[in-house]
This record gives structure tokens, sequence and C-alpha cells, in this order.
């Protein structure tokens, strides 16, 4: 059918069917050439591989090459010797590496808890193949907001089609202006919180604070705005943070409850595989971190990763589980853990799952 059809048109419109042909060579020409400059064949070729990069990755490209019609700059990108002795293959891993890919607006951000164990999930991601991450944290949605959204989006590193980019700063959850700068990002943003027994994470807060700054006064001392009438001081971060149903009512504002995903900090130390499973699925990604990446440290007593991206030292949980720990007089804990009863309830009735940390 096509065939005859291509015939008539060649005998019938001779100039016509020329002009497709032209167009089909020019069109082959072209893929050819594509197929060999993703192979790392054409590097020596300024002009062709800035015109190339243009058409596969224009959209990072235009952000971090403003004046993109400078031949000479746009091929630089490759950051990549002309040098023809390397493989064919090593050098389109290297290019593949650097150049290929767009940086996007994270997919998903790990917004808090500090001390919930955040770190740890993010390395943990960061062994799925589908998953990006900025390794620090970039606090744009706190910090450096006026910095703007070009700003973050050049953070971000490239990715490849179906692969997500990813970023944890765990200021965020607790941050009143996040919620709408994120929402103005996009509002399909996913939002991952890891969170903790509160009256844990704010002895393990405190602990952290300490051991940068011995001179802080105990634990007793800041966490009461009255000792004698037993009044928690909630204007204290470390006691703040943890009020957990109070901030997630302001993202709530923004995102329905479907966006977000709660992570326990404490079944990430016990059941890291299964929390993994949760955290993949709700990202959409293949379950790929599975119980084989991680095994248990028995002299540490948590689970640590078994081959961690781009180092050769493990990665594990608990890793300030060394640090002495103050001693805080238990009924000082109790008192700040009836203080937290009814934040946590209302906590577990949001989000419709009971973390048990009464
Ligand atoms: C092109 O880029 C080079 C290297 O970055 C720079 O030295 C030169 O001034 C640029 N030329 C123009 C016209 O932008
Ligand atoms: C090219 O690569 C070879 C082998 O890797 C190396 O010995 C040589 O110094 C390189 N030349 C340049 C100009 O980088
Ligand atoms: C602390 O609470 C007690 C008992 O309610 C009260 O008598 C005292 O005045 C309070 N002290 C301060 C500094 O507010
Ligand atoms: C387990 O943890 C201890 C203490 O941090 C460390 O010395 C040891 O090397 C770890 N063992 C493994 C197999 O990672």
């Amino acid at each position: 059918m096509g065939w005859s059809k291509w015939r008539a048109a060649f005998i019938f419109g001779p100039l016509k069917a020329q002009s497709k042909l032209s167009v089909f060579f020019t069109m082959l020409l072209l893929f050819t050439y594509l197929f060999y400059c993703l192979n790392g064949y054409c590097d020596s070729l300024p002009t062709p591989v800035y015109y190339v990069h243009r058409t596969v990755s224009h959209d990072g490209l235009r952000t971090e090459q403003p004046g993109a019609r400078n031949v000479s700059s746009a091929s630089s990108v490759r950051q990549q010797p002309l040098n023809r002795s390397r493989s064919a293959a090593q050098s389109a891993g290297i290019s593949i590496a650097n150049s290929f890919g767009s940086k996007k607006f994270p997919q998903a951000v790990i917004i808090g808890v500090k001390k919930g164990g955040t770190r740890a999930l993010l390395e943990f991601l960061r062994v799925h193949p589908d998953v990006r991450a900025v390794g620090a944290e970039p606090h744009f949605f706190d910090r450096f907001y006026d910095k703007g959204l070009e700003w973050y989006r050049s953070l971000m590193p490239r990715t490849l089609e179906g692969q997500i980019t990813m970023e944890k700063t765990p200021s965020y959850f607790i941050t009143k202006e996040a919620p709408r700068r994120v929402f103005f990002m996009s509002r399909h943003t996913k939002l991952i919180v890891v969170v903790r027994d509160p009256v844990t994470r704010a002895v393990s807060d405190y602990t952290q604070t300490l051991s940068k700054s011995p001179g802080l006064p105990s634990f007793q001392s800041l966490v009461f705005r009255n000792a004698t009438a037993g009044l928690i001081d909630t204007s204290w971060s470390a006691v703040r943070i943890g009020i957990y149903a109070k901030h997630l009512e302001s993202w709530l504002r923004y995102f329905p409850l479907s966006r977000f995903l709660f992570v326990s900090g404490e079944r990430l130390v016990t059941d890291p595989a299964g929390e993994m499973g949760r955290v993949q699925d709700f990202l959409g990604i293949k379950r790929v971190v599975t119980d084989k990446h991680f095994y248990f440290n028995q002299t540490k007593g948590f689970p640590c990763l078994k081959k961690p991206e781009g180092s050769s030292r493990p990665r594990c949980l608990g890793k300030s589980k060394g640090r002495p720990h103050p001693q805080i007089p238990s009924e000082v804990l109790l008192r700040l853990r009836d203080f937290y009863r009814p934040f946590n309830l209302k906590f577990y009735q949001i989000t419709g799952h009971d973390f048990g940390w009464n």
C-alpha cells in the first residue's frame, strides 16, 4: 500500500517526491550523526557538538549557558579533553556523566525532620539508579529563597528520562513559608517526612548541639519555661520541632495528605528494607533497594548499607550513637512525654498511622 502510493507520488509528482526524499535523507543523516555523537565519536568537531547538545539537552543547557550562541563555550560543556586514544566506551561514559540529561526541579523532597534519620534515608535512596539527589542540604525554601528558582534548579544533578530528582533539607518542615513556596514551585511535589518519637528526637537534637558547644546549659534548664509549674518551653527549637501535628497542619493548607509519605525513623532502624519498600512505592520506582543492600552491625546495633554510593566506607544508621549522652532525670523526660501526648495523638489521627510513641 505504502509502496504503490510512493511510486505514484514518484511518477505523478516528481518534484514532490524529490523534496520528500531529500527530507528523508536529511533525517537519515541527522540520526546517523546523532547516534555517532551519542557514542562520543565526534568530540573534535566543536560546531556540530554544540548543535547536538542543543537538541539532546536544550533544557539544561539554556539555564547553564546564557550566551548559548557562543560555540566555544557550548562545546566546553563537555569538559572533556579531545584525546583520541581514549576508548569510545570510556568517553561515552564520561560525557553521559557530565552533560547528558537536564537539571530539573526536584519531584520529591525530604522535608523533615531534624534528627529523624533523613540523611540515612537519602543515602539509602541514592543506591537506586532512578534517584539522583543533591548531596548537601540546599536550604532553598528556608534560607536562600531570594536567590530564585533558577538558582535552586542549577544546584540539581542532571537527570535522564525516568529518573527522579531529590533533595533533603529537614528544616523545611518547620518553616512557615516553606509550604507556600514549595507549592509555588510545583503542586505535584512529593513530600517525605521522617518522624521519630519527639522525646528521643529532642534529646538527640540537644546532644548534637552539646557536642558542638560544650558550655550549653543542661537539658532540664532549657526544656522548662517554669520548672516548678512544669511548663514546657515551646519556643526552644529542640521542643518545637517535635510538635509534628502543628507543623503538618500548615503544610496541609497547600498539599493534600496523599502527597505525603511519613517514614518511621524507628522502623528505618529496625526494618530498613521494609521502610525503603514503602518509600520506593511512594516514589513510583521499582523496588531495587531491598534487604540484600543492608547488613546489621552487631557492635553498633544499627543497620548499615552494604555498598554505599561513591564511598568505600559503610553507611550506617545511628552514626552519632557513640556520643556521650547527657544524664537527664527521668521525671523530666516523663513530663516531656506528657506534653507531647496530645500532639502525638493528633498526628496519628491526621496521618491515620499510629507510630507507637506513647
Ligand atoms: C565565548 O566564550 C569564551 C569562553 O567562555 C569567552 O572567552 C568569549 O568571550 C565568549 N564570546 C562571546 C562572544 O560571548
Ligand atoms: C591521552 O591519553 C593517554 C592514555 O590515557 C595518555 O597517556 C596521554 O597523555 C593523553 N594525552 C593527552 C593530550 O591528554
Ligand atoms: C512558676 O510557677 C509557679 C507556680 O505556678 C509560680 O508561683 C511562679 O511565680 C512561676 N514563676 C515564674 C518565674 O513565672
Ligand atoms: C561495626 O561497627 C563498629 C563500631 O562502629 C566498627 O568498628 C566495625 O568496623 C563495624 N563492622 C562492620 C562489619 O561494618
